[in-house]
């Protein structure tokens, strides 16, 4: 099965460049499953029902995972309840773990299980244990589905790492999101779990992590507050693109994808 993973998705500059791109990307790849991060889609913080179902139902997207920013928009409270493609991180205090575990059947009728977590290290809140946590989501899964995925939505490279190899052996493929900042350490654990730090995003790269650079640096000479909103300029694409073998679940093939937006 092949896969195609978006890291975190910035505001309309993020979508449009998603939209532009995704069939030609599809297509090129042989995409049988395709992830995004949903957590900034709208505004740059949080989902909204209108943007989800562009992505689910417009665009053919089969899953968007999410992160701290999941519920900054209140009205995926509602959405959430109507859907099996929405995959919370199921470590957070303000998430029921099994809401960060679901399992999709692709159109030729394989089966994937895709996990989301949120790291504990430099991020707020009490989170559960993430090692603790994705083992027990992990147990849930029946064991004819092979294909695991792993969204580790997490500021520390360290704890990224240290997650993935936690999980080589026992899922497909682990990644990192949350830092929009793309890593080059994309590989195979041990021939068998496909790795990279940090997808990175897709959104405006002339900006601080995709919010408008003025504001950032506003804030950080002044410590004043000033609105942070996405960037629209010098949009990219940020992702990789994974192939595992349905039979064994171990990933055989990771590459990573850099494409200008414009
Ligand atoms: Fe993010
Ligand atoms: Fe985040």
């Amino acid at each position: 099965m092949r896969i195609l993973a978006f890291g975190d998705i910035i505001g309309k500059a993020g979508r449009r460049c998603l939209e532009k791109h995704l069939p030609s990307l599809r297509e090129k790849y042989e995409s049988e499953f395709v992830i995004v991060n949903g957590e900034n889609a709208a505004g740059g913080f949080g989902l909204t029902e209108k943007i989800f179902d562009e992505f689910t139902k417009n665009w053919g997207i089969d899953c968007v995972t999410m992160g701290n920013h999941w519920h900054d928009k209140r009205e995926i409270y509602q959405f959430m309840e109507k859907t099996q493609k929405l995959v919370l991180p199921g470590n957070m205090s303000n998430v029921e773990e099994d809401q960060g575990m679901r399992i999709f059947t692709t159109k030729s009728g394989e089966q994937a299980a895709v996990i989301n977590l949120h790291g504990r290290a430099f991020m707020q809140g009490d989170n559960r244990c993430i090692f603790q946590t994705v083992d027990r989501l992990l147990a849930r899964v029946p064991d004819r589905i092979k294909v695991r995925i792993v969204d580790i939505h997490a500021e520390a490279t360290s704890e990224k790492q240290a997650l993935g190899w936690h999980l080589c052996g026992k899922v497909s493929l682990v990644y990192g999101t949350h830092s929009h900042v793309p890593t080059a350490d994309e590989r195979i654990f041990e021939n068998k779990t496909g790795f990279v730090t940090d997808l990175g995003m897709t959104g405006g790269y002339d900006s601080v992590i995709g919010m408008k650079k003025e504001a950032a640096i506003h804030r950080m000479r002044t410590g004043e507050p000033r609105k942070f909103e996405p960037s629209m300029d010098n949009p990219w694409i940020f992702a990789i693109s994974a192939t595992i073998d349905e039979k064994t679940g171990n990933c055989t093939a990771i590459e990573r994808i850099k494409l200008s937006g414009e």
